[in-house]
């Protein structure tokens, strides 16, 4: 509870928490390239995520810096002059250097951008270091520092984005920000739940009113901030308010958000399934309709599959032989019974998927294909119907010794003559 529980630092204490905050090679990093930017004479600003963090006492891990000029000429300047390597997006006015240390810094030129229609990406042009400011989604992520030479820690906050900080609330910078971008509500929501800052009032509305725009948005990009989302710590929060603001069913009319979010250990679930968690409950229809609509990727498409298949199926597997069982659970993807079994933590059931990951799983018969072929069996599809049948007999416990399996095996080439 950041808004109502703790203040942000002063504005003012920015520099300092620059320097406290980041790991010193990083800052002095910084410091270089800011002072080179300032021999160049080219304002150089770090803004966003980091200075919203750091004012927050929230951990962040990104640097967001914004060149006043061309980022990718700065780029290959800095690795001119200082070594490492560079690569860079010319059309999108972006870079990367890489520092000798192998410290990546991402630099981006300053822009305006404006919208041809509701959910398309953005023409972009140059811009001031105020365009790039105003271009953003929320007041919060406006505040930037300047690092270039003499100017190195004065602040810029020209849309209130500390006031915003101060007061707990998520702001958009202009009426049409959800129609442009509307993403953004996915992104409010992940904000929103993140800090526990409530929609400003006006923001809220014109949120609500861009709802229908989420219809033209691609999968893709949906995608993207679903998976900002569910990389959250816990994701609960924010998938909550989307559904409270009716801005999943306008992804999809099915797409919905239960607070029955399983208490599995979620920071042990990789993204797919964590989608897996969300969207295993849904019908078979709907499931393969959202998956279509996000543009899910095979793996992904698979661990859902298999994880709505798991819990249908689950009653009926634990009452069949293990032999079958495990057959069966060879066929599924590991990191759905996984999942399964985090869901289950604690439950009667949690066991069935333990004994399968941690012992069936890697019980195999003694003998394999040399053992056979040394016996005179010709090679062909009979070798594996022997060794499966053996490892059944494991399996199911009819098997305790060595000895015993190859009674059983001389027992099967018999009956084959
Ligand atoms: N941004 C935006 N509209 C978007 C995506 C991004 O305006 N649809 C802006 C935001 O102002 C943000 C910056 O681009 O500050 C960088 O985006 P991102 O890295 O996603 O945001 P962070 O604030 O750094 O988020 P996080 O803390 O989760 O990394």
């Amino acid at each position: 509870m950041i808004a109502h529980d703790k203040l942000p630092h002063p504005l003012e204490a920015l520099p300092g928490l620059v320097e406290t905050a980041l790991p010193s090679a990083q800052f002095h990093l910084l410091r270089t390239i800011g002072d080179y930017a300032w021999q160049k004479q080219v304002a150089l600003y770090l803004v966003g995520g980091l200075p919203r963090d750091l004012l927050l006492d929230h951990p962040s891990p990104d640097l967001d810096l914004v060149v006043a000029g061309n980022a990718p000429a700065l780029a290959a300047q800095l690795a001119e002059q200082y070594g490492g390597s560079y690569q860079k997006h010319e059309r999108f006015g972006t870079a990367k250097w890489i520092s000798p240390s192998d410290i990546a810094l991402d630099l981006i030129s300053a822009r305006k951008e404006s919208y041809s229609r509701p959910g398309a990406l953005p023409t972009v042009e140059a811009g001031s270091i105020y365009n790039d400011l105003q271009r953003r989604d929320f007041s919060i992520n406006t505040i930037a520092m300047r690092l270039d030479g003499p100017h190195y820690g004065e602040t810029l906050d020209p849309l209130n984005g500390y006031s915003d900080l101060q007061a707990g609330v998520v702001r958009v910078l202009h009426p049409r920000s959800f129609m442009d971008d509307p993403t953004r509500i996915l992104r409010a929501a992940r904000f929103s739940a993140r800090f526990d800052f409530p929609l400003e009032q006006t923001t809220a509305t014109q949120m609500q009113a861009a709802l229908p725009c989420l219809a033209a948005v691609s999968g893709k990009r949906l995608r993207h901030e679903l998976d900002l989302i569910l990389e959250e710590a816990d994701p609960a929060p924010a998938l909550s308010l989307l559904e409270e603001w009716n801005a999943l069913a306008a992804i999809h009319p099915s797409l919905h958000f239960h607070s029955s979010w399983q208490a599995a250990s979620l920071q042990d679930l990789q993204l797919p399934q964590r989608y897996a968690l969300w969207l295993m409950d849904l019908d078979q229809t709907a499931r393969t309709q959202i998956i279509q609509r996000l543009v899910l990727d095979k793996p992904t498409q698979r661990i859902i599959q298999d994880a709505a298949e798991l819990r249908k199926n689950a009653a009926s597997l634990a009452a069949a032989r293990c032999s079958e069982r495990t057959f069966y659970l060879d066929g599924i993807a590991l990191p759905a019974i996984r999942l399964m079994q985090s869901i289950d933590a604690g439950k009667a059931q949690e066991k069935l998927w333990t004994v399968y990951l941690e012992k069936d799983r890697t019980i195999q018969a003694i003998s394999n294909g040399e053992t056979l072929k040394a016996l005179g069996l010709k090679p062909g599809p009979r070798y594996q119907q022997i060794l499966t049948t053996l490892r059944a007999a494991w399996l199911d416990g009819e098997l305790h010794t060595a000895q015993e399996e190859e009674a059983l095996l001389h027992k099967l080439l018999a009956a084959d003559r």
